[in-house]
Order: C-alpha cells, then sequence, then structure tokens
C-alpha cells in the first residue's frame, strides 16, 4: 500500500474501499473483512450510509482474520447535515464511534458544506474542538468548493487535511485540484469509477488493452498517478482484489492526457453549492 502526507504530516493510504449503497448486514461486513484481508487499511464510512454498525463488525472481523491491530488501520466516518452546528459535532461524532464500536477514528469530515455559511463555520469549530482535544487524528471536508475553502481560511485555526470530492474522467476538477495543491490538502475522490459508468468508455477500454489491466484498474492507477485519495466501492470479492491491484504498474504521461481528455465537468452527484441534505 502506498501512504500519502497530510499537511499536519499524518499519512493515509492511497487506496481504500467506499461503502456506500452497501446494506448494514452481511454484505457490508464480508466486503469490509474481505478487502483487509486482502491488504486494504483504509474504509470511507458515514453515518448517513446508514450501515456503520456492519461496516464496524466486519473491522473486526478483518482485524482478527488479518491478525493486525486497530492501529494499522484509517477509518475515517462524516458529519451528517442534521448535526452541524459547534455543539452537535461531538454529538455526530459519538454516534458514529458507538455505531462502529470504535474508540477514536482517523479522518472525521463535514460531509457536505451545505448552504448556511455561518454554519459552516460554527460546525467546522466543533471539528476543531474534537481535534484539538485529541478524539480525532484527523480533521477534513467533503464537497467543499474553492469558495468555501476561501471562506473557512478567512475563519478557522485548523486547515482541514483532507476534501473529498466527486472526481472521475468526465469531471476532473482542474482548478479545485490545483487550488488545493496550493493550500497543502489533500485531495480525495468520490464515486471514482463514476459509479461503473466509466468502465465501458472506449478511450478507458482501449487503454485496458494497451497494457493488460481492467478498465477499473486503468482508472484507480490514473488517479495514484494525480496523487488523489480514492476509495473505490465494490461489495464483489474479486473485484475488491481487483481494484487494490494497481501498485505494480503505472500509466505513461500519454495515456494519463488521454484520460484527462475525457473530462466534460459532468457531474454523478449533487451540486455542492446548492445541496443541503
Ligand atoms: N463524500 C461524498 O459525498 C460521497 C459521495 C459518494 C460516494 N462517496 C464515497 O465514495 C465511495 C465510492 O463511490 P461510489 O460508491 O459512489 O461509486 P464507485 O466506487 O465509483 O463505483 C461503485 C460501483 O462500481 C462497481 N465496481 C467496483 N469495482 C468494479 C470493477 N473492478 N469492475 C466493475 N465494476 C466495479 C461496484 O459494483 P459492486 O459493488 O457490485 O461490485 C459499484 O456498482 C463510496 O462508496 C463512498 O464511500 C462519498
Amino acid at each position: 500500500m502506498q501512504y500519502i502526507t497530510f499537511n499536519n504530516n499524518h499519512t493515509m493510504p492511497q487506496m481504500g474501499l467506499g461503502v456506500f449503497r452497501v446494506e448494514n448486514n452481511d454484505t457490508a461486513k464480508e466486503a469490509v473483512k474481505h478487502a483487509i484481508i486482502k491488504g486494504y487499511r483504509s474504509i470511507d464510512a458515514a453515518l448517513i450510509y446508514e450501515n456503520e454498525e456492519m461496516v464496524g463488525r466486519g473491522i473486526q472481523e478483518g482485524i482478527a482474520a488479518a491478525g493486525i491491530q486497530r492501529s494499522d488501520l484509517f477509518i475515517t466516518s462524516k458529519l451528517w447535515l442534521t448535526h452541524y452546528g459547534k455543539d452537535q459535532v461531538i454529538t455526530g461524532y459519538e454516534t458514529s464511534l458507538n455505531n462502529l464500536g470504535l474508540d477514536y477514528l482517523d479522518l472525521y469530515l463535514m460531509h457536505w458544506p451545505g448552504t448556511d455559511n455561518t454554519l459552516m463555520i460554527d460546525t467546522w469549530h466543533g471539528m476543531e474542538t474534537l481535534y484539538n482535544e485529541g478524539k480525532v487524528k484527523n480533521i477534513g471536508v467533503s464537497n467543499f468548493e474553492i469558495k468555501h475553502l476561501e471562506s473557512l481560511k478567512a475563519h478557522a485555526s485548523i486547515k482541514p487535511v483532507i476534501n473529498q470530492v466527486e472526481f472521475h474522467p468526465y469531471l476532473t476538477q482542474q482548478s479545485l485540484r490545483d487550488y488545493l495543491t496550493t493550500e497543502g490538502i489533500q485531495m480525495e475522490s468520490w464515486s471514482p469509477l463514476m459509479n461503473a459508468e466509466i468502465l465501458t468508455d472506449d478511450t478507458i477500454q482501449t487503454i485496458a488493452d494497451e497494457i493488460g489491466k481492467t478498465p477499473a484498474q486503468v482508472v484507480i492507477r490514473w488517479n495514484i498517478e494525480h496523487g488523489v485519495v480514492t476509495i473505490p466501492k465494490s461489495v464483489t470479492p474479486h473485484r475488491i482484489e481487483e481494484n487494490i491491484n494497481v501498485f505494480n504498474f503505472s500509466l505513461t504521461s500519454d495515456q494519463i492526457a488521454r484520460i484527462d481528455a475525457l473530462n466534460e465537468d459532468k457531474r454523478i452527484g449533487p451540486d455542492p453549492l446548492t445541496f443541503n441534505g
């Protein structure tokens, strides 16, 4: 596994498992357990996915089966908008910890900026308190645009370590990526496979044929080449294995440029400027 380093010098695995739209039953437990056995060290959970209990069971069983420690894993969850406001953050955090059966998270994210700037800032102050009190290892944001990050910058005492946003070959987020690089904030991609839609793209399939890899491996490797943290979701054992098998090959600069050129600024998720839960 390859790791990236945050602006606070902590590290995070560059690839992990997403668990959105996975039912809170054995499917979630087995996917997480299988991933850990196969070498995943990062799991991307969220309160709103309503599956933290079984994700947590998968974490415990995965730790036992792989013979590793909790500290070998990097577990993320996210604060939902129902718990926004400085004093609510701790309740959201403790609910996720309780659901997951953990006593700390490696990363806690504000899931969306929301449309109320004052509430967004106030909530970030609650995140800062969690961090300052040592309850969480790292704090970050998700779905923040430059305008949200500029607003945080004006009011925050702690910079987010990461911004998790929609990113795939049809939404390459060049200006946001440039901004994050300048600010020292790590970029993380959600729906890196565009919820499987990108896997049938002609260019992706051609490059996959050229190098003898699958379309999913090409797209995940393209994330890695761009220095982005990526969390493809799968509940299918052979795909879980396929998706992490991206650290023994690389793409040429020409192949990266051909994938970059697919950008259409096309979102499959909500617009962060208007979404409010
Ligand atoms: N912060 C946010 O607002 C936000 C929003 C959306 C997502 N996320 C996070 O990002 C994670 C990933 O995004 P996502 O779940 O939306 O979509 P995704 O990872 O882009 O795509 C998942 C889909 O691709 C399929 N798939 C996975 N690997 C494959 C492979 N090797 N070959 C063929 N198909 C494959 C999966 O099928 P099977 O599972 O059936 O194998 C599933 O249908 C989420 O799970 C969540 O953790 C965050």
